[in-house]
């Protein structure tokens, strides 16, 4: 059997006195990141999750938000679950497996969605390699791909929760997101550990039919027809 190295030990016992790890088995929660989306709700008032909503969950896996979601949405709502990994069905949830980056998935989550949307949220995150030239632009094209996507599926007046990282794109992006929602918060919720770059955009009072990406490289704006 291979030795664990000291520093995944560390990650281990932090990961096992974690109170929100603990927290998340106590109340059957898949993942201790749904008290980041329980935080952001209880925050950015009760109208970001209300019931009878559509939402869609970008980088849902193992699927702590979508839980939240679906206990908020109810059975007149109604989430689709989007994730590369597999995810376990949840009761009332539509979960793709595939990749956000991909046209055919974008497609699928459309088909599937079938109307518009009154939520988008996203907490994808890159696969990290340790490398921030390569984390940080990863991590800012699902940024971009999830708000071009917002404006293309939320009703007016509809919401995105959006998790970015800190780094040279954040001003950019910040700029697109307050273009075409009325009110965008940074918020650094407590269940986000200090050491992570991550924040989440919180984006209320959608309006523009469009993002303007100027600025921000807009690759797939040109791939993802939406
Ligand atoms: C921090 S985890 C999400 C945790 C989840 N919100 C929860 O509450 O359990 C980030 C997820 O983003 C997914 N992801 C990263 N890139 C993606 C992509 N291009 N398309 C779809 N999912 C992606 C990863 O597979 C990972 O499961």
């Amino acid at each position: 059997m291979p030795r664990r190295r000291p520093s995944s030990h560390a990650w281990l016992q932090e990961h096992r006195r974690d109170p929100y790890v603990l927290a998340a088995a106590r109340d059957g929660y898949r993942s201790r990141a749904a008290y980041k989306l329980l935080e952001i709700h209880t925050r950015c008032g009760p109208g970001l999750l209300r019931p009878g909503m559509a939402v869609v969950d970008l980088g849902a896996a193992p699927g702590g938000w979508t839980q939240v979601a679906l206990q908020h949405v109810g059975s007149h709502g109604g989430v689709v679950a989007v994730d590369l990994l597999a995810m376990a069905p949840l009761a009332g949830a539509t979960v793709i497996q595939g990749d956000f980056l991909q046209e055919e998935t974008v497609v699928t989550v459309r088909q599937t969605l079938g109307r518009k949307a009154d939520l988008l949220l996203s907490d994808m995150a890159p696969n990290m390699s340790g490398m921030k030239a390569v984390d940080q632009p990863r991590g800012e094209r699902l940024v971009e791909a999830a708000l071009a996507f917002a404006a293309a599926i939320l009703k007016p007046q509809g919401s995105a929760v959006l998790k970015l990282f800190d780094g040279p794109g954040f001003p950019d992006l910040l700029r697109a997101a307050r273009g075409a929602f009325a009110q965008v918060k940074v918020v650094k919720p407590k269940a986000s550990r200090g050491r992570s770059p991550e924040q989440y955009l919180v984006c209320q009072g959608f309006y523009a039919p469009c993002v303007n990406l100027e600025g921000v490289d807009a690759r797939h704006q040109a791939g993802i027809h939406l």
